[in-house]
C-alpha cells in the first residue's frame, strides 16, 4: 500500500496503526534516503506499542532496546560493515524477543528473514510517500489488514 504523509505526525500515525498489528518476531525493514523519516516512523511504532520515552536514532549505538508490553528493538545498519556484522550482533535473538525496526535494511539484505514488512520512504512534492509491503504470508496479511482498515466500504 502507498500513502502520502504531508507531515511527520502523519508518518508517525501510519506507523502507529501498523504497530497495533505487530508482535515479537515481526520485522519492519525501513529503506529510504537520509532524512526521509525512517526514525520518525520508528517513533510512531514505539508510540503504537505503548512505549513511552524518547526514540532517537541509534546510528552510533547500532541498537537500542525499548522495553514495554511489546518490546521494540530499534536497529540502524548505517554504520555496519554488512549483513554478517548484523547477525554477529545478535539480530536473530532480538527478533525472538521483540518487534525489530531496522533502518537502512537495504544495506544488509542477506541477513533479512523471508518474513518481513518493508517500508520504503521517499520524498514527495509535499512531505513524504510511504510504501508498505508485506513479504511472507504473515506480513502480507498485516498489510492487507491495514488496507482494509483504510477502506470506508468495509
Ligand atoms: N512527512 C514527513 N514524514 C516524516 N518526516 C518528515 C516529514 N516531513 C518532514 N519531516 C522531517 O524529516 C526529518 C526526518 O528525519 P529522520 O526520521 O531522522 O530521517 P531518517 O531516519 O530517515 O534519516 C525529521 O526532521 C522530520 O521532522
Ligand atoms: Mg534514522
Amino acid at each position: 500500500m502507498a500513502v502520502e504523509t504531508p507531515a511527520p505526525e502523519d508518518t508517525r500515525a501510519v506507523a502507529g496503526r501498523l504497530a497495533e498489528l505487530l508482535r515479537p518476531g515481526d520485522l519492519v525493514a525501513l529503506v529510504g534516503p537520509l532524512g526521509a523519516g525512517k526514525t520518525c516512523f520508528v517513533q510512531g511504532l514505539a508510540e503504537g506499542l505503548g512505549i513511552t520515552g524518547p526514540v532517537t536514532s541509534p546510528t552510533f549505538v547500532l541498537m537500542r532496546l525499548h522495553r514495554g508490553a511489546t518490546p521494540l528493538c530499534h536497529v540502524d545498519a548505517y554504520r555496519l560493515s554488512g549483513a554478517e556484522e548484523l547477525v554477529d550482533l545478535g539480530f536473530d535473538d532480538w527478533l525472538q524477543e521483540s518487534v525489530v525496526a531496522l533502518e537502512w535494511a537495504d544495506t544488509v539484505c542477506d541477513a533479512l528473514p523471508p518474513e518481513r514488512i518493508e517500508v520504503l520512504i521517499d520524498y514527495a512534492v509535499e512531505g513524504r510517500v510511504l510504501r508498505l509491503r508485506g513479504i511472507g504470508p504473515r506480513s502480507a496479511r498485516i498489510i492487507e489488514r491495514m488496507k482494509s482498515d483504510d477502506d470506508p466500504r468495509d
